[in-house]
């Protein structure tokens, strides 16, 4: 696997491979890898040939009160991972390199509607964040196509009107939500919660569960979104939102939509979780 950290390099190193006449497939991470990026490497590997995995803490999506430093770096592990998971080329270029005249002068990509909603309500301009660094990626490795997670759903609709509105040529691959024996959605995060808080973790995916059953028999979308704010946190979570959407525009959801998401946000402790279900009703 190579290891290359400028973009120049990236460049020429793709270029060879798709001279070969090989498809390059980006799966775009920021790190601390865990089991459900590995599933995204490998899924990359059923839709092209030459295996690109980017590893980049990208600090225009950190707002000011979260911690870009104690982002967990933990290159040479991931490296093994991926490695292991038969990724071709890890790309993981210093902030200079992506922000070379820093963050201040930097042209931003912003999606609108989509990103001010939801996650975007709670942390004002990650979602400029996301879609500028994605764009730089994609600009950067040029990939037949891109495999993201589910889990971010948000963030996958947001990316996938960047793609759109931009006529940028690349095909994205959502990949549906890896979760452990207990329902909890893989994440970097859950690294951060206590054995207690662990326990308590995968209420929020049952919550998400009982809504879409909810739904399902017919209950109106506001009101199965009352109970589940009252079933979280009266299993101990800090609730930050849970919003049943139009699938699509993440709008909310009206009677007699047939595609909607659920989407959650919740804290134990400092630690914030995100979880969605998609229902079709
Ligand atoms: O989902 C992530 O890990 C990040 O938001 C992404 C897509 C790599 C952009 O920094």
């Amino acid at each position: 696997m190579d290891k290359i950290r400028k973009i120049s390099e990236l460049r020429a190193a793709v270029k060879s491979q798709r001279q070969q006449g090989k498809k390059i497939v980006l799966v775009p991470t920021m790190g601390n890898l865990h089991a459900g990026h590995i599933h995204l490497v490998k899924q990359a590997r059923l839709h092209g040939d030459f295996v690109v995995c980017t590893i980049f803490v990208n600090p225009m999506q950190f707002g000011a009160n979260e911690d870009l430093d104690a982002y967990p770096r933990t290159f040479e592990q991931d490296c093994e991972k991926l490695e292991a998971a038969h990724c071709d080329l890890v790309f993981s270029p210093t902030v200079t390199e992506v922000y070379p005249r820093g963050l201040e002068g930097q042209s931003v990509v912003s999606v609108p509607q989509l990103s001010t909603r939801h996650c975007g309500a709670s942390r004002p301009g990650h979602f400029d964040g996301v879609s500028t660094v994605v764009c730089k990626l994609f600009n950067m490795v040029q990939p037949d196509s891109a495999v993201f997670g589910l889990k971010d759903y948000q963030q996958f609709m947001v990316i996938t009107k960047m793609v759109e509105d931009l006529c940028i040529p690349v095909q994205l691959i959502g990949e549906p939500t890896q979760r452990d024996s207990s329902g909890l959605a893989l994440s970097s995060r859950n690294g951060y919660l206590s054995e207690q808080q662990l326990a308590v973790a995968p209420g929020l995916y049952r919550t998400l569960l009982d809504a879409q059953s909810s739904l399902e028999a017919g209950n109106e979308a506001r009101a199965v979104e009352e109970q589940a704010k009252h079933a979280l946190s009266n299993k101990g979570f800090e609730l930050d939102y849970f919003n049943i959407s139009d699938a699509f525009t993440l709008e909310p959801a009206q009677s007699g939509n047939k595609e909607v998401v659920i989407l959650a946000a919740a804290k134990l402790g400092s630690t914030r979780l995100i979880d969605n279900i998609r229902v079709s009703l």
